[in-house]
């Protein structure tokens, strides 16, 4: 009687694949550090472009260093008119991730360095990523929504210029602070799942759009960048405060997942979710509308509860969870959240792309190609015998 094997499905979990100097989670503790500096130390002190040079050039920038970081990123704001036309020609109901997806596809073919294997082309082709992402996706906002395009503005941070592109007005001080915030929190985070996409195709060889490419779809997932868009469809669903016990416990009940709770590192709330909550809150109060900030509150404490009772250990929350009701606030679209997410993601996976290319293991890393269990059947004692399609 042949043995039944036993199916794996590992996930990566616990497995280290490669060594990196730039970010670390330790989930234990609920830390999350950029090069040796807490996020949470970071956030509110440091511009997001800092924190864009700090991962891409290994310490944080001096005055002089970040006034011609601001002004290289700039100036690479603009998208090639083919791709605006590219995206004039989309579905309108197109997924916004699709879009940004199809989109760095589209800007690799018109990069003059897409042949350059050089560090100092590599460098200029992450500045172009970092720019034109905001771009490319206000932009989308405003194709599909039959809005006249709002051109770059060169002298505004990439948070305020993001939010001018998108709304057509200059955010005021308040707003731009809270929303650098969020990128400065969402810039990086180890091998999650799309930088480690990202960093897979680059251990290929691929060039760097491929692997920014394959970080997007990846994003794009329900369990990853795409919880957070899931998180404020819940509230919305939900739609009151006296309906989050019942909801709660009935997906619980029915083998469903709470959005924005849980995840596969951290064994505590992440750090992050600290910080995007009292903005939440600040924002709710701002706009007199406490009513998302106050759900998110009484959803979190009543789905750790539930939790707990149903499986007898902790769950936490993640970064998803409060940066929905914060982007909610912000008035940007729900579906427009995940690719808010990957305008700052985008700078750790070229962070992490530049170290696979560049600085991994001597002498060159490896080509990643991890083993799988064969568990499928075998008609004969090692293998099938072919049989030609007549005769079968
Ligand atoms: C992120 C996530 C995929 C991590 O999954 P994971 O590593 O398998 O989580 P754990 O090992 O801690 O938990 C596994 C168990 O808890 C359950 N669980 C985990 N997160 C849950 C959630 N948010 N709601 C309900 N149940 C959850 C799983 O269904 C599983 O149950 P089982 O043991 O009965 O099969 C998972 O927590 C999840 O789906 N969260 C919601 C989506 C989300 O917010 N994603 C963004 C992550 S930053």
């Amino acid at each position: 009687m042949e043995e039944k094997k036993e199916l794996l499905n590992t996930g990566l979990r616990g497995i280290t694949i490669a060594s990196t100097k730039i970010s670390d989670v330790d989930g234990a503790a609920g830390k999350l550090v950029y090069r040796g500096y807490l996020a949470k130390d970071l956030a509110g002190k440091v511009s997001f472009e800092e924190v864009v040079y700090l991962l891409l050039y290994e310490k944080l920038p001096d005055k002089e260093e970040l006034k011609h970081f601001f002004s290289l990123l700039s100036k690479e704001r603009d998208i090639p008119q083919q791709l605006v036309s590219a995206m004039q020609n989309s579905p309108k109901d197109a997924l916004p991730m699709d879009v940004l997806q199809s989109a760095v596809s589209i800007i690799a073919q018109y990069d003059p360095d897409i042949k350059n294997t050089t560090r100092e082309g590599a460098d200029r082709m992450a500045i172009r990523l970092i720019a034109k992402f905001p771009t490319i996706v206000a932009y989308w906002d405003r194709i599909r929504n039959d809005k006249p395009l709002v051109a770059p503005n060169p002298d505004l941070t990439i948070a305020a210029n993001f939010l001018y592109m998108l709304n057509g007005e200059i955010p005021d001080n308040d707003l731009t602070h809270y929303f650098d915030v969020c990128l400065v929190l969402h810039a990086e985070h180890s091998f999650n799942a799309s930088t480690f996409a990202a960093r897979e195709v680059a251990s290929t060889r691929a060039h760097m759009y491929a692997a920014v490419g394959a970080g997007v779809g990846s994003l794009s997932g329900a369990l990853h960048g795409g919880a957070n868009t899931r998180v404020m469809q819940m509230l919305l669903e939900i739609g009151s405060i006296d309906k989050i016990e019942d909801y709660v416990r009935n997906i619980l009940e029915t083998g469903g997942v709470i959005m924005g709770l849980g995840h596969a590192v951290y064994q505590t709330d992440d750090p992050r979710a600290h910080i995007l909550a009292p903005m939440s809150k600040a924002m709710g109060e701002r706009l007199g509308e406490p009513k998302w900030y106050e759900m998110s509150k009484s959803l979190e404490l009543k789905g750790k509860k539930a939790f707990k009772e149903k499986k007898g250990r902790d769950i936490y929350v993640n970064v998803d969870f409060y940066s929905a009701s914060l982007y909610y606030y912000m008035g940007i679209a729900v579906d427009l959240f995940s690719p808010v997410f990957a305008i700052a993601r985008v700078a750790g996976w070229v962070a992490h792309i530049l170290e696979e290319q560049f600085a991994g293991a001597a002498p060159k890393p490896a080509l990643y190609r991890p083993e799988s269990d064969y568990v499928g059947e075998y008609c004969g004692p090692d293998e099938c015998a072919f049989v030609p399609i007549d005769e079968r």
